[in-house]
């Protein structure tokens, strides 16, 4: 059979050159651009980047992973886009409205520290190297509410396999994007920005843990985390960064975000556990943030099966906040 492959020359530029690359000789081509013609003003930027259609859009729907059930109705999108965290943007639940000069598109993720060849990838670069599923997961912030969301992402394993970490790689540290003048509580002195979260290569491999690019059948709107999220559903939701633009393989463990704003009360573990309180409040229920209902909090999340081995002979340690 004949296949006629695309030449060269026939590609747009974007789809012909590495993303990264590609982006990074845009960002200078176009701040020349703008200073050339007096224009370097930030909202016509802004309009411009937000034009550009998702260029993700096609991968949605993705097909749903049968093997991860839920025990209760999925959440209404109406109630989990306006219940979110998202410290960078707003210290109040509804995030959005605060996220105007957030843009998806162009996004870098940098792959480094202890690995074979570090690297910097463009998201649309990375999802062609992934498979993307959706997976319906149950979460629980540490604040005791709960929701259950349809994910659609990958599988955490896939981008450790493509990082090739070196053997004596035993962490990864994950980091939210830094740009104050797109997320202004990043002007605020009092928290160290910005947002990390870190997992010891056991728990990124195992099969839970799922990096999310979208949400209800498409690209996940701003507040969710876009475009790169993590999602560790037997932790605190805490633990499940967003806007990720980086992740570095290490030996020691990282200092998150909010163990270093209050260790006393959030540590690096955050598993779930219905019987250990958080110092200023009980963790035995949460509240569904769709009905109001409360139910009891199970271990783990209810996802023991999955991840309680990661942690045997450790019980009695401090995992569980
Ligand atoms: N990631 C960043 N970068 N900034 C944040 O403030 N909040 C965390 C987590 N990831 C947060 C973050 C907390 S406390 C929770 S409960 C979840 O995001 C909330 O996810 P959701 O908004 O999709 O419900």
């Amino acid at each position: 059979m004949l296949i006629r492959s695309k030449r060269g020359w026939e590609l747009p530029e974007s789809a012909a050159t590495p993303e990264a690359v590609y982006l990074s000789r845009r960002a200078v081509m176009g701040a020349g651009a703008l200073m050339l013609a007096g224009l370097a003003s930030r909202p016509a930027a802004a309009q411009r980047v937000a034009d550009v259609p998702d260029p993700s859009a096609s991968l949605y729907p993705a097909k749903t992973n049968p093997r991860y059930t839920l025990d209760r109705p999925v959440t209404p999108e109406a109630k989990s886009s306006v219940v979110n965290n998202y410290y960078e943007f707003s210290y109040g639940k509804n995030v959005a409205p605060s996220m105007g000069r957030f843009q998806r598109r162009p996004w870098l993720v940098k792959i480094d520290g202890m690995v074979e060849k570090p690297q910097e990838l463009g998201i649309d670069d990375l999802l062609k190297k992934v498979q993307l599923e959706e997976r319906l997961y149950r979460h629980r912030c540490v604040e005791a509410w709960s929701m259950a969301v349809p994910w659609t992402g990958f599988a955490m394993k896939d981008l450790v396999a493509l990082a090739n970490p070196t053997s004596g790689a035993k962490f990864v540290r994950m980091e939210t994007f830094l740009d104050p003048k797109v997320a202004p509580n990043q002007k605020d002195f009092r928290y160290p920005w910005p947002y990390v979260e870190g997992l010891t290569l056991e728990e990124a491999t195992n099969e839970l843990a799922f990096l999310v690019t979208g949400v209800y059948g498409k690209p996940a709107p701003a507040q969710f985390g876009a475009p790169l999220r993590l999602v560790t559903p037997w932790k605190y939701g805490f633990k499940s960064i967003k806007g990720i633009v980086r992740f570095s393989f290490t030996d020691k463990q990282p200092l998150s975000y909010w163990e270093e704003v209050q260790g006393a009360e959030y540590g690096f573990w955050a598993n779930v556990n219905p019987k250990v309180p958080h110092p200023r409040w009980s963790q035995a229920s949460e509240e569904d943030i769709a009905t109001g209902n409360r139910r009891p909090t199970e271990l783990f999340n209810g996802y023991g099966e999955y991840v309680a081995a990661l942690y045997a002979g450790r019980e009695n340690q401090k995992i569980w906040y």
